[in-house]
């Protein structure tokens, strides 16, 4: 795998630490299991309680937000942008009358085959997501549900934004969300020490003003923002994490220093 497909090992290794804690934010067994059966170096990973817990905690609200969208349009269509081997298909059990595909490049989906457990499976569909023809296979008269996690970084602002017309204009209707990063989480992202592995293909600037992608195109809205340092399940963090994040959370632009997560409608 080139550096950047690589990336996945990092935010699967947190999501199965988690699951290993005596309280998990996420509680991904798929994740733990995928881990313990790969012979990866994950020691090369250099992950920090602090890291695993936002990975954890950013999938659940991710998680979250796609299930309130299938549960409210049953005839949805799920997409999960360089989904990596993430589970989520497991962990938000979509319907029958669901179509949920992952999305990666090449070598991560045909990885992704023999490494994810059935149970974790949907449909699958490898591509570059800055190629404009991906999307052409997918249905253009039903709501869309669109999740990234871990991908913005490694695309280029430009790219971003015309990743977002081209999925604004080939769905009546949807739902954007991703984890975002500001620009200095850009770049505490390019020196810290847990993702320092990705730290050279990081792309993205970062974005300070989370209502930037509606004037990128109109037609997107912003749902919300959320700010992990507000989230409750900070209440399960250990002492010293949970004090920080709780004073920081006093503060908006004090929490954009931390993981976000971006919500979108269109
Ligand atoms: C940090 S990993 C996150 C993987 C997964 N979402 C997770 O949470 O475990 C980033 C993923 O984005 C994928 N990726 C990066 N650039 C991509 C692109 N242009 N098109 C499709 N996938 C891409 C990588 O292959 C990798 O699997």
């Amino acid at each position: 795998m080139t550096p950047v497909e690589d990336s996945l090992f990092l935010t699967l290794c947190c999501r199965a630490l988690d699951n290993r804690s005596p309280h998990p934010i996420l509680g991904d067994e798929i994740a733990d299991e995928i881990v313990r059966t790969l012979d990866h170096d994950y020691e090369r990973l250099n992950t920090t309680t602090n890291l695993v817990l936002n990975v954890a905690l950013r999938a659940k609200k991710i998680d979250e937000v796609a299930s309130r969208f299938i549960a409210r349009h049953p005839d949805a269509v799920g997409l999960d942008l360089g989904a990596g081997f993430d589970t989520r298909p497991a962990r938000i059990t979509p319907p029958p009358t669901v179509d949920w595909y992952d999305v990666d490049l090449p070598e991560v989906v045909a990885a992704r085959e023999h490494v994810v457990p059935d149970r974790a499976k949907a449909h699958t569909i490898s591509a570059d997501v800055t190629d404009p023809d991906w999307l052409d296979a997918l249905p253009t008269d039903r709501p869309a549900v669109v999740t990234a996690d871990g991908l913005m970084g490694f695309l280029a602002k430009e790219e971003l934004g015309a990743l977002f017309d081209r999925l604004i204009d080939h769905f009546p209707s949807g739902e954007l969300v991703f984890n975002g990063y500001t620009r200095f989480t850009i770049w505490v992202a390019r020196h810290s020490r847990g993702t320092k592995s990705v730290a050279d293909q990081v792309k993205f600037p970062g974005m300070d003003d989370p209502r930037e992608p509606e004037r990128w195109n109109p037609g997107l809205e912003l749902v919300q923002e959320m700010l992990i340092s507000r989230q409750p399940e900070i209440a399960r963090f250990p002492p010293v994490l949970r004090a920080y994040y709780r004073l920081s959370a006093r503060s908006t632009s004090w929490s954009r220093k931390g993981t976000l997560v971006l919500h979108y409608r269109f």
